[in-house]
């Protein structure tokens, strides 16, 4: 089985929870993982066993290659991140929604993953839930029969939206 190694870029809450997927798949190991913000590195280390440690992202990457990429930071901040792993020469990266502030940003980012041969993913799990496959299941199956119509709400279209 492969073995894949993985970085986090950004340390908060989607960073932990992402090192929490690595940490229980048995073909990947944690090498590295950045924040800025000193505390939060050091905690996702110190609880996963993470031994590189930095505050300068791109300093991670020329260090450490690693084969996948996890990008846990903000928004404006995914774009940079993902054409800067794409360059150390990542061959997955597996970002967090949503994509990008803008549509040429996600573009530009889809066309540099596209160029290198770089699988790129976002983190819209909520699509996995039970509930949801259930309705899924429902309407495959003819349960309620043709859609004609469907409606949703969701408090901020921009973040919610995008799953
Ligand atoms: N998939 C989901 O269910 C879900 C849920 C919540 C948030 N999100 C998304 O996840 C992303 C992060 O959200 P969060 O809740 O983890 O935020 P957070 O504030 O908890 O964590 C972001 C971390 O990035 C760090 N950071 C900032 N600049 C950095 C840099 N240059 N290099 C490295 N690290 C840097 C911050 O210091 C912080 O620790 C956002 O895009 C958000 O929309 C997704």
């Amino acid at each position: 089985m492969a073995h894949f190694r993985a970085a986090i870029l950004g340390c908060g809450g989607r960073g932990r929870a992402h090192a929490e997927g690595y940490a229980a798949a048995e073909n990947a190991e944690i090498v590295a993982c950045v924040d800025p913000v000193e505390e939060n590195a050091k905690r996702l280390a110190d609880r996963y066993g993470v031994e590189k440690v930095y505050s300068d992202y791109r300093q991670l990457l020329e260090e450490t290659k690693p084969d996948v990429v996890s990008v846990c930071t903000w928004p404006h901040l995914h774009r940079e991140m993902v054409e800067a792993s794409v360059a150390a020469g990542a061959k997955g990266i597996h970002a967090e929604k949503p994509m990008a502030p803008t549509w040429g940003d996600s573009k530009a980012m889809h066309e540099a993953c596209e160029t290198a041969g770089v699988m790129m993913t976002f983190c819209h799990q909520r699509r996995f839930n039970p509930e949801f496959r259930k309705a899924r299941d429902l309407i495959r199956n003819g349960a309620i029969g043709e859609i004609v119509r469907l409606e949703g709400y969701c408090p901020n279209m921009y973040d919610w939206g995008t799953r």
